[in-house]
Protein backbone atom coordinates (compact mmCIF):
# COMPACT_ATOMS: atom_id res chain seq x y z
CA UNK A 1 0.00 0.00 0.00
CA UNK A 2 1.24 3.17 -0.96
CA UNK A 3 1.59 6.28 1.81
CA UNK A 4 -1.64 7.49 2.42
CA UNK A 5 0.22 10.99 3.28
CA UNK A 6 2.37 11.56 -0.16
CA UNK A 7 1.83 8.33 -2.17
CA UNK A 8 -0.72 9.67 -4.70
CA UNK A 9 2.05 8.78 -7.64
CA UNK A 10 3.32 5.65 -6.13
CA UNK A 11 2.13 2.73 -7.23
CA UNK A 12 3.16 0.56 -4.37
CA UNK A 13 4.65 0.59 -0.72
CA UNK A 14 7.79 1.57 0.85
CA UNK A 15 10.80 -1.54 1.12
CA UNK A 16 10.80 -2.50 4.74
CA UNK A 17 14.08 -1.11 5.94
CA UNK A 18 12.52 2.21 4.79
CA UNK A 19 10.26 2.41 7.66
CA UNK A 20 13.29 1.74 10.25
CA UNK A 21 15.83 4.46 8.23
CA UNK A 22 13.38 6.96 7.10
CA UNK A 23 11.01 7.13 10.22
CA UNK A 24 11.78 9.60 12.96
CA UNK A 25 8.68 9.33 15.00
CA UNK A 26 10.63 7.25 17.82
CA UNK A 27 12.32 10.77 18.77
CA UNK A 28 10.26 13.50 16.74
CA UNK A 29 7.50 12.88 18.93
CA UNK A 30 9.03 15.16 21.20
CA UNK A 31 7.90 17.53 19.15
CA UNK A 32 4.42 17.14 19.49
CA UNK A 33 3.28 20.07 21.41
CA UNK A 34 5.78 22.57 19.18
CA UNK A 35 3.90 21.20 16.55
CA UNK A 36 0.22 21.25 17.49
CA UNK A 37 1.43 25.37 18.44
CA UNK A 38 2.59 25.62 15.14
CA UNK A 39 -0.35 24.29 13.31
CA UNK A 40 -2.49 26.28 15.43
CA UNK A 41 -0.87 29.25 14.63
CA UNK A 42 -0.52 28.48 10.60
CA UNK A 43 -4.11 27.41 10.69
CA UNK A 44 -5.19 30.67 12.67
CA UNK A 45 -3.20 32.81 10.49
CA UNK A 46 -4.88 31.23 6.89
CA UNK A 47 -8.19 31.84 8.56
CA UNK A 48 -7.86 35.21 9.18
CA UNK A 49 -6.04 35.96 5.63
CA UNK A 50 -9.11 34.67 4.13
CA UNK A 51 -7.73 31.45 2.80
CA UNK A 52 -9.38 29.13 4.83
CA UNK A 53 -13.16 29.05 5.87
CA UNK A 54 -13.44 29.99 9.44
CA UNK A 55 -15.42 26.97 10.48
CA UNK A 56 -12.80 24.44 9.00
CA UNK A 57 -10.20 26.61 11.14
CA UNK A 58 -12.50 25.95 14.22
CA UNK A 59 -12.66 22.65 13.52
CA UNK A 60 -8.94 22.34 12.92
CA UNK A 61 -7.64 24.25 16.12
CA UNK A 62 -10.25 22.02 17.84
CA UNK A 63 -9.02 18.84 16.09
CA UNK A 64 -5.27 19.55 16.89
CA UNK A 65 -5.96 20.20 20.85
CA UNK A 66 -8.01 16.64 21.43
CA UNK A 67 -4.56 15.10 19.38
CA UNK A 68 -2.65 16.96 21.77
CA UNK A 69 -4.75 15.57 24.94
CA UNK A 70 -4.12 12.00 23.40
CA UNK A 71 -0.68 12.66 23.33
CA UNK A 72 -0.04 14.06 26.64
CA UNK A 73 -2.41 11.52 28.33
CA UNK A 74 -0.63 8.75 26.60
CA UNK A 75 -3.21 7.54 24.44
CA UNK A 76 -2.29 8.25 20.45
CA UNK A 77 -0.91 5.54 18.96
CA UNK A 78 2.26 6.75 17.00
CA UNK A 79 2.38 4.72 13.58
CA UNK A 80 5.81 4.56 12.02
CA UNK A 81 4.36 4.30 8.59
CA UNK A 82 3.57 7.73 9.04
CA UNK A 83 7.22 8.65 9.73
CA UNK A 84 6.77 11.58 11.80
CA UNK A 85 5.46 13.73 14.12
CA UNK A 86 3.83 15.88 11.39
CA UNK A 87 2.32 13.21 10.12
CA UNK A 88 1.17 11.23 12.47
CA UNK A 89 -0.77 14.52 14.11
CA UNK A 90 -2.39 15.54 10.80
CA UNK A 91 -3.70 11.62 10.11
CA UNK A 92 -4.69 11.61 13.40
CA UNK A 93 -6.66 15.40 12.83
CA UNK A 94 -8.01 13.49 9.16
CA UNK A 95 -9.40 10.70 11.88
CA UNK A 96 -11.05 13.06 14.44
CA UNK A 97 -12.50 16.29 11.57
CA UNK A 98 -12.59 14.48 8.32
CA UNK A 99 -11.48 16.13 5.10
CA UNK A 100 -10.84 19.50 6.74
CA UNK A 101 -7.92 18.12 8.13
CA UNK A 102 -6.30 18.20 4.51
CA UNK A 103 -6.76 21.98 4.79
CA UNK A 104 -3.88 22.52 7.33
CA UNK A 105 -1.46 21.60 5.03
CA UNK A 106 -2.13 24.89 2.65
CA UNK A 107 1.13 27.14 2.19
CA UNK A 108 3.22 24.85 4.49
CA UNK A 109 5.43 21.84 3.91
CA UNK A 110 6.94 19.66 6.09
CA UNK A 111 10.32 21.78 5.65
CA UNK A 112 9.01 24.98 7.08
CA UNK A 113 7.01 23.09 9.47
CA UNK A 114 9.90 20.86 10.99
CA UNK A 115 12.33 24.19 11.06
CA UNK A 116 9.69 26.00 13.25
CA UNK A 117 8.88 23.26 15.71
CA UNK A 118 12.86 22.74 16.35
CA UNK A 119 13.02 26.46 17.12
CA UNK A 120 10.08 26.56 18.95
CA UNK A 121 12.02 23.31 21.08
CA UNK A 122 15.24 25.05 21.36
CA UNK A 123 14.26 27.86 22.11
CA UNK A 124 12.22 26.62 25.66
CA UNK A 125 15.08 24.62 25.92
CA UNK A 126 17.58 27.22 26.19
CA UNK A 127 15.04 29.40 28.35
CA UNK A 128 15.25 25.84 30.98
CA UNK A 129 18.83 25.66 30.81
CA UNK A 130 19.57 29.50 31.53
CA UNK A 131 17.34 29.36 34.96
CA UNK A 132 18.49 26.15 35.76
CA UNK A 133 22.43 27.82 35.31
CA UNK A 134 21.01 30.80 37.09
CA UNK A 135 20.34 28.53 40.21
CA UNK A 136 23.62 27.10 39.65
CA UNK A 137 25.12 30.83 39.93
CA UNK A 138 22.96 31.51 43.16
CA UNK A 139 24.65 27.95 44.74
CA UNK A 140 27.95 29.09 44.39
CA UNK A 141 28.01 32.48 45.22
CA UNK A 142 26.14 31.59 48.29
CA UNK A 143 29.21 29.25 48.89
CA UNK A 144 31.41 31.93 47.69
CA UNK A 145 30.01 34.54 50.37
CA UNK A 146 29.93 32.04 52.87
CA UNK A 147 33.91 31.02 52.79
CA UNK A 148 35.07 34.27 51.28
CA UNK A 149 38.24 34.71 53.72
CA UNK A 150 38.77 30.85 54.00
CA UNK A 151 42.07 30.65 52.22
CA UNK A 152 43.34 28.12 49.93
CA UNK A 153 46.61 27.61 47.43
CA UNK A 154 45.16 28.85 44.13
CA UNK A 155 47.27 26.75 41.33
CA UNK A 156 49.00 27.36 37.90
CA UNK A 157 50.07 23.85 36.37
CA UNK A 158 48.42 21.90 39.31
CA UNK A 159 51.81 23.71 41.17
CA UNK A 160 50.82 25.54 44.50
CA UNK A 161 51.32 29.11 42.73
CA UNK A 162 49.75 32.10 45.11
CA UNK A 163 46.94 31.70 48.40
CA UNK A 164 43.30 32.78 47.39
CA UNK A 165 40.17 32.23 48.76
CA UNK A 166 37.69 29.31 48.28
CA UNK A 167 35.28 32.18 47.49
CA UNK A 168 37.46 33.78 45.10
CA UNK A 169 37.65 30.35 43.25
CA UNK A 170 33.89 29.29 42.98
CA UNK A 171 32.90 32.85 42.03
CA UNK A 172 35.46 32.32 38.88
CA UNK A 173 32.86 29.67 37.78
CA UNK A 174 30.51 32.33 38.61
CA UNK A 175 31.81 34.20 35.84
CA UNK A 176 31.93 31.07 33.50
CA UNK A 177 28.52 30.30 33.96
CA UNK A 178 27.15 34.17 33.73
CA UNK A 179 29.27 33.93 29.53
CA UNK A 180 27.90 30.50 29.52
CA UNK A 181 24.00 31.96 29.83
CA UNK A 182 25.35 34.75 27.69
CA UNK A 183 25.70 32.55 24.71
CA UNK A 184 22.50 30.73 25.50
CA UNK A 185 20.97 34.38 25.32
CA UNK A 186 22.52 35.19 21.98
CA UNK A 187 21.99 31.77 20.39
CA UNK A 188 17.86 32.64 21.18
CA UNK A 189 18.26 36.26 19.93
CA UNK A 190 19.92 35.33 16.27
CA UNK A 191 17.18 31.65 16.49
CA UNK A 192 14.18 33.70 16.72
CA UNK A 193 12.82 34.44 13.29
CA UNK A 194 10.04 32.39 12.53
CA UNK A 195 10.55 29.89 9.41
CA UNK A 196 7.13 28.74 8.70
CA UNK A 197 5.38 30.31 5.79
CA UNK A 198 8.60 29.58 3.79
CA UNK A 199 7.22 25.97 2.46
CA UNK A 200 9.20 23.59 0.95
CA UNK A 201 11.52 26.05 -0.14
CA UNK A 202 10.45 28.91 -2.50
CA UNK A 203 7.54 30.45 -0.56
CA UNK A 204 4.26 30.12 -1.66
CA UNK A 205 1.75 31.65 -3.88
CA UNK A 206 -0.83 31.95 -1.03
CA UNK A 207 -1.37 35.64 0.25
CA UNK A 208 -0.10 34.62 3.64
CA UNK A 209 0.68 36.60 6.35
CA UNK A 210 4.00 35.34 7.85
CA UNK A 211 4.26 38.48 10.31
CA UNK A 212 1.19 37.17 11.82
CA UNK A 213 2.55 33.34 12.08
CA UNK A 214 5.40 35.09 13.76
CA UNK A 215 4.13 37.32 16.47
CA UNK A 216 1.49 34.46 17.33
CA UNK A 217 4.95 31.78 17.97
CA UNK A 218 6.72 34.46 20.68
CA UNK A 219 9.24 34.77 16.88
CA UNK A 220 10.31 38.62 16.36
CA UNK A 221 10.02 38.35 13.11
CA UNK A 222 9.70 35.96 9.90
CA UNK A 223 12.98 34.70 7.88
CA UNK A 224 13.83 36.63 5.38
CA UNK A 225 15.02 33.98 2.80
CA UNK A 226 12.54 30.93 2.07
CA UNK A 227 15.53 28.81 1.03
CA UNK A 228 18.19 29.39 4.17
CA UNK A 229 14.71 29.31 6.41
CA UNK A 230 14.08 25.45 5.60
CA UNK A 231 18.13 24.85 5.59
CA UNK A 232 19.21 26.42 8.64
CA UNK A 233 20.23 24.42 11.46
CA UNK A 234 22.76 27.00 13.01
CA UNK A 235 20.11 27.63 15.68
CA UNK A 236 21.25 24.23 16.98
CA UNK A 237 24.56 24.22 16.12
CA UNK A 238 24.99 27.72 18.10
CA UNK A 239 22.92 26.37 21.23
CA UNK A 240 25.73 23.30 20.99
CA UNK A 241 28.50 25.13 20.68
CA UNK A 242 27.32 27.02 24.00
CA UNK A 243 26.05 24.02 25.88
CA UNK A 244 29.58 22.33 25.09
CA UNK A 245 31.21 25.26 26.59
CA UNK A 246 29.15 24.93 29.42
CA UNK A 247 29.14 21.12 30.09
CA UNK A 248 33.32 22.08 29.17
CA UNK A 249 32.79 24.37 32.33
CA UNK A 250 30.88 21.86 34.39
CA UNK A 251 33.57 19.46 33.21
CA UNK A 252 36.35 21.36 35.03
CA UNK A 253 34.85 22.38 38.09
CA UNK A 254 33.73 18.29 38.17
CA UNK A 255 37.64 17.58 37.83
CA UNK A 256 38.12 20.46 41.09
CA UNK A 257 36.17 18.17 43.18
CA UNK A 258 36.92 14.82 42.10
CA UNK A 259 40.78 16.27 43.28
CA UNK A 260 39.38 17.45 46.38
CA UNK A 261 37.79 15.18 47.52
CA UNK A 262 40.95 12.80 47.19
CA UNK A 263 42.24 11.60 50.83
CA UNK A 264 45.90 13.31 49.30
CA UNK A 265 44.09 16.87 48.83
CA UNK A 266 41.27 16.84 51.08
CA UNK A 267 40.30 19.98 50.49
CA UNK A 268 36.12 19.68 50.31
CA UNK A 269 33.91 16.51 52.02
CA UNK A 270 30.58 15.77 49.92
CA UNK A 271 28.33 14.52 52.34
CA UNK A 272 26.48 10.74 51.74
CA UNK A 273 24.05 12.43 49.24
CA UNK A 274 26.28 13.11 46.97
CA UNK A 275 29.16 10.16 47.57
CA UNK A 276 28.79 6.36 46.51
CA UNK A 277 30.82 3.61 48.22
CA UNK A 278 32.91 0.86 46.35
CA UNK A 279 31.04 -2.80 46.70
CA UNK A 280 34.81 -4.61 47.73
CA UNK A 281 36.70 -1.71 49.21
CA UNK A 282 34.65 -0.44 52.42
CA UNK A 283 36.74 2.56 53.30
CA UNK A 284 35.68 4.37 49.53
CA UNK A 285 33.97 7.47 48.84
CA UNK A 286 33.58 8.16 45.19
CA UNK A 287 32.55 11.39 43.87
CA UNK A 288 30.37 9.82 41.17
CA UNK A 289 28.50 12.48 40.46
CA UNK A 290 31.45 14.87 39.82
CA UNK A 291 32.99 11.60 37.63
CA UNK A 292 29.70 11.95 35.74
CA UNK A 293 29.54 15.19 34.87
CA UNK A 294 32.72 15.08 33.43
CA UNK A 295 32.35 12.16 31.73
CA UNK A 296 29.00 12.90 30.33
CA UNK A 297 30.62 16.23 28.96
CA UNK A 298 31.81 13.72 26.02
CA UNK A 299 28.27 13.57 24.76
CA UNK A 300 27.51 17.25 24.36
CA UNK A 301 30.71 18.03 22.74
CA UNK A 302 30.22 14.64 20.50
CA UNK A 303 26.70 15.89 19.44
CA UNK A 304 27.89 18.88 17.73
CA UNK A 305 30.37 17.63 16.20
CA UNK A 306 27.91 15.34 14.91
CA UNK A 307 25.79 17.99 13.46
CA UNK A 308 28.37 20.05 12.19
CA UNK A 309 29.54 16.88 9.96
CA UNK A 310 26.05 16.50 9.01
CA UNK A 311 25.17 19.65 7.20
CA UNK A 312 29.26 21.06 6.05
CA UNK A 313 28.11 19.24 2.44
CA UNK A 314 24.45 19.97 2.74
CA UNK A 315 23.61 21.84 -0.37
CA UNK A 316 20.55 24.00 -0.40
CA UNK A 317 17.88 23.65 0.58
CA UNK A 318 16.47 20.49 3.08
CA UNK A 319 18.06 17.45 2.70
CA UNK A 320 16.23 14.45 4.71
CA UNK A 321 20.53 14.51 6.48
CA UNK A 322 18.42 17.53 8.40
CA UNK A 323 16.39 15.07 10.46
CA UNK A 324 19.79 14.12 11.94
CA UNK A 325 19.76 16.96 14.08
CA UNK A 326 17.03 15.50 16.45
CA UNK A 327 18.78 13.09 18.80
CA UNK A 328 22.25 15.22 19.25
CA UNK A 329 20.05 18.03 20.57
CA UNK A 330 17.46 16.11 22.77
CA UNK A 331 20.44 14.19 24.13
CA UNK A 332 22.59 17.07 24.39
CA UNK A 333 20.22 19.17 26.26
CA UNK A 334 18.99 16.67 28.64
CA UNK A 335 22.40 15.64 29.50
CA UNK A 336 23.62 19.23 30.10
CA UNK A 337 20.74 19.73 32.51
CA UNK A 338 21.40 16.49 34.56
CA UNK A 339 24.94 18.04 34.58
CA UNK A 340 23.72 21.48 35.97
CA UNK A 341 21.34 20.31 38.57
CA UNK A 342 24.21 17.52 39.58
CA UNK A 343 26.70 20.56 39.77
CA UNK A 344 24.25 22.51 42.09
CA UNK A 345 23.44 20.06 44.21
CA UNK A 346 26.86 19.64 44.62
CA UNK A 347 28.03 22.80 45.04
CA UNK A 348 25.51 23.24 47.40
CA UNK A 349 26.49 19.71 49.63
CA UNK A 350 30.21 20.45 49.72
CA UNK A 351 31.97 21.34 52.87
CA UNK A 352 35.57 22.76 52.62
CA UNK A 353 38.37 21.44 55.40
CA UNK A 354 39.65 24.50 56.57
CA UNK A 355 42.17 23.65 58.30
CA UNK A 356 43.54 21.35 55.41
CA UNK A 357 43.15 24.57 53.12
CA UNK A 358 45.18 26.27 55.58
CA UNK A 359 47.84 23.76 55.43
CA UNK A 360 48.61 23.76 51.98
CA UNK A 361 47.64 27.65 51.03
CA UNK A 362 51.28 28.74 52.72
CA UNK A 363 53.15 25.42 51.34
CA UNK A 364 55.86 25.18 49.02
CA UNK A 365 56.66 28.70 49.39
CA UNK A 366 53.35 30.19 47.75
CA UNK A 367 53.97 33.79 49.15
CA UNK A 368 56.94 34.07 47.64
CA UNK A 369 55.36 36.99 44.94
CA UNK A 370 54.71 38.87 48.62
CA UNK A 371 58.09 38.91 49.03
CA UNK A 372 58.89 39.93 45.40
CA UNK A 373 56.61 43.02 45.50
CA UNK A 374 57.92 43.70 49.21
CA UNK A 375 61.31 44.04 47.29
CA UNK A 376 60.01 46.43 44.83
CA UNK A 377 57.17 48.35 47.01
CA UNK A 378 59.58 48.97 49.85
CA UNK A 379 63.44 48.50 48.63
CA UNK A 380 62.42 50.10 44.93
CA UNK A 381 64.12 47.14 43.51
CA UNK A 382 63.35 46.62 40.02
CA UNK A 383 60.44 43.88 39.81
CA UNK A 384 62.95 41.30 37.52
CA UNK A 385 65.75 42.37 40.23
CA UNK A 386 63.47 41.66 42.84
CA UNK A 387 62.24 38.25 41.57
CA UNK A 388 65.94 37.39 41.36
CA UNK A 389 66.68 37.99 44.99
CA UNK A 390 63.09 36.15 46.26
CA UNK A 391 64.40 33.06 44.37
CA UNK A 392 67.76 33.26 46.05
CA UNK A 393 65.77 33.01 49.65
CA UNK A 394 63.60 30.08 48.53
CA UNK A 395 66.80 28.30 47.86
CA UNK A 396 67.93 28.97 51.22
CA UNK A 397 65.03 27.88 52.83
CA UNK A 398 64.62 25.02 50.41
CA UNK A 399 68.25 24.24 51.50
CA UNK A 400 67.44 23.22 55.04
CA UNK A 401 63.46 22.26 54.16
CA UNK A 402 62.26 25.43 55.91
CA UNK A 403 59.94 27.95 54.78
CA UNK A 404 60.19 31.12 54.24
CA UNK A 405 58.72 32.71 57.29
CA UNK A 406 61.48 30.55 59.10
CA UNK A 407 64.16 32.28 57.62
CA UNK A 408 65.87 34.58 60.17
CA UNK A 409 66.42 38.20 59.52
CA UNK A 410 70.14 37.55 59.33
CA UNK A 411 69.86 34.84 56.77
CA UNK A 412 67.92 37.39 54.53
CA UNK A 413 70.48 39.93 54.86
CA UNK A 414 73.05 37.89 53.56
CA UNK A 415 70.80 37.75 50.05
CA UNK A 416 69.95 41.28 50.38
CA UNK A 417 71.68 43.61 53.02
CA UNK A 418 68.50 46.10 53.21
CA UNK A 419 66.02 43.49 53.72
CA UNK A 420 64.27 44.45 57.55
CA UNK A 421 62.19 42.92 60.03
CA UNK A 422 58.55 44.38 58.57
CA UNK A 423 59.58 42.19 55.61
CA UNK A 424 57.72 39.21 58.10
CA UNK A 425 54.65 40.89 57.53
CA UNK A 426 53.68 39.89 53.87
CA UNK A 427 54.90 36.32 54.18
CA UNK A 428 51.68 35.03 56.25
CA UNK A 429 48.97 33.56 54.21
CA UNK A 430 46.40 36.08 55.54
CA UNK A 431 48.57 39.25 54.78
CA UNK A 432 48.93 37.80 51.56
CA UNK A 433 45.23 37.59 50.69
CA UNK A 434 44.24 40.60 52.41
CA UNK A 435 46.91 42.88 50.44
CA UNK A 436 45.69 41.39 47.06
CA UNK A 437 43.04 44.19 46.74
CA UNK A 438 42.78 45.13 42.83
CA UNK A 439 40.00 44.95 41.01
CA UNK A 440 38.73 41.23 41.11
CA UNK A 441 41.53 40.34 42.89
CA UNK A 442 41.46 37.78 45.72
CA UNK A 443 40.91 39.90 49.11
CA UNK A 444 38.22 38.87 51.30
CA UNK A 445 36.73 42.52 50.64
CA UNK A 446 36.49 42.04 47.04
CA UNK A 447 35.39 38.20 47.18
CA UNK A 448 32.13 39.67 49.46
CA UNK A 449 31.86 43.07 47.50
CA UNK A 450 31.26 40.67 44.27
CA UNK A 451 29.66 37.74 45.64
CA UNK A 452 27.12 40.29 47.16
CA UNK A 453 26.93 41.59 43.66
CA UNK A 454 25.63 38.75 42.18
CA UNK A 455 23.00 37.48 44.33
CA UNK A 456 21.79 40.63 44.29
CA UNK A 457 21.23 40.52 40.74
CA UNK A 458 20.65 37.02 40.27
CA UNK A 459 18.36 37.81 43.11
CA UNK A 460 16.25 40.84 40.70
CA UNK A 461 16.36 37.86 38.19
CA UNK A 462 13.76 35.53 39.96
CA UNK A 463 11.91 38.90 41.11
CA UNK A 464 11.09 39.55 37.74
N1 LIG B 1 10.96 14.28 9.68
C1 LIG B 1 11.52 15.26 8.81
C2 LIG B 1 12.72 15.92 9.50
O1 LIG B 1 12.83 15.82 10.64
C3 LIG B 1 10.54 16.31 8.49
C4 LIG B 1 10.75 17.00 7.19
C5 LIG B 1 10.53 16.05 6.07
N2 LIG B 1 10.50 16.70 4.81
C6 LIG B 1 10.53 16.04 3.68
N3 LIG B 1 10.50 16.72 2.60
N4 LIG B 1 10.59 14.74 3.63
O2 LIG B 1 13.56 16.50 8.84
Amino acid sequence: MSNRMWGGRFASGPAEIMADINASIDFDKRLAAQDIRGSKAHAAMLGAAGILSAEDVAAIAAGLDRVGGEIERGEFAFSRELEDIHMNVESRLRDLIGPAAGRLHTARSRNDQVATDMKLWVRDAIDSLDSQLADLQRALAEKALAFADTVMPGFTHLQPAQPVTFGHHLLAYVEMTGRDRGRLADARLRLNECPLGSAALAGTSFPIDREATARALGFDRPTANSLDAVSDRDFALETLAAASICAVHLSRLAEEIVLWTTPQFAFVRLSDAFSTGSSIMPQKRNPDAAELVRGKSGRILGALQGLLVVLKGLPLAYGKDMQEDKEGVFDAVHTLSLCIAASAGMVRDMQPDREAMRRWAGAAYATATDLADWLVRVLNLPFRDAHHVTGRLVAAAASRNAGLEELSLAEMQAVEPRITAAVFDVLGVDASIRSRTSFGGTAPDNVRTQARGWLERLGKETAT
